[in-house]
């Protein structure tokens, strides 16, 4: 099984409040139906969800209660966000099913407690793709946070221990220095631990999708011998598709235990 991410800079416009970018959000659901994978997809936020959870600091958790209002439209947005990922999904023939993360599991200090998967597999088991995504959860400690589309991919890599996990964004990859001020920058193909280190911040500090550095680090941490995390660029039509038939394509690998 291959975990696919559907970062919120491909699937929104993430300068513009609740702008959906429908026409590509149609074309990777189509790549992924056609290339026949089995495949389980999460989401991300972008203009729905960060524009006004960062307006209310709502990753800090409950400080105020001016910001209930905020919750209650954050979660508000990314489920209209959610069912149109689902609709584009249904006309691509892949049965999918709505799973707001909050409703089934809850957070401790920032942490999703992932210990009662029963309503994901009750709908995997029976060939019913459940979509999360990245939304405002209820915290025991904090009242609530911010539980992101990758947060839920790695709680995914322990349940369902797919052969690869990968995050679909609006850039190439990982380059050895920020590409924007380099044109001489070089884009990493595979990545390791080791090779992280020595990988110029800047090139994240520059990054306007919210830090391709640390998006390497989390898939560095869900990456195995057994699986590998890729970053690629849905952006650029048919690259998902020929990533999912099991070819080369331009992109980064996070390589684990190594
Ligand atoms: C963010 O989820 C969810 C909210 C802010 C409510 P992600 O952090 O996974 O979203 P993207 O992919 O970066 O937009």
């Amino acid at each position: 099984m291959i975990l696919i991410k559907l970062g919120g800079s491909i699937i929104t416009d993430k300068t513009q409040y609740k702008t959906f970018n429908a026409a590509a959000t149609r074309r990777l659901c189509k790549e992924i139906a056609d290339s026949g994978a089995s495949a389980m997809i999460v989401h991300g936020g972008g203009s729905f969800g960060h524009v006004l959870a960062k307006e209310h600091s709502l990753q800090d958790g409950f400080r105020d209660p001016r910001q209930t209002a905020a919750v209650a439209r954050v979660q508000h947005d990314m489920r209209c966000l959610n069912l149109m990922v689902i609709d584009e999904l249904l006309s691509a023939g892949i049965p999918a099913v709505s799973v707001p993360p909050g409703s089934c599991f809850m957070m401790e200090d920032g942490r999703l407690i992932f210990d009662d998967p029963e309503v994901l597999l009750s709908a995997s088991r029976l060939g019913i793709m459940p979509v999360m995504f990245g939304d405002v959860v209820f915290d025991r400690l904090k009242g609530f946070g911010i539980c992101s589309g990758d947060q839920l991919m790695e709680a995914l890599c322990g349940l369902y221990r797919p052969e690869r996990a990968v995050f679909v964004s609006d850039v190439d990859g990982l380059f050895d220095k920020d590409p924007k001020a380099n044109p001489d920058a070089r884009l990493l193909a595979e990545v390791t631990r080791e090779l992280l280190g020595g990988v110029s911040s800047d090139s994240a500090a520059a990054d306007v999708t919210g830090g391709v550095r640390a998006k390497m680090e989390a898939m560095l941490r869900m990456a195995s011998p057994e699986r590998d995390c890729v970053l690629v660029n849905g952006s650029a039509e048919g690259r998902l598709y020929s990533l999912l038939k099991g070819e080369r394509v331009i992109s980064t690998i996070a390589r684990g235990g190594l």
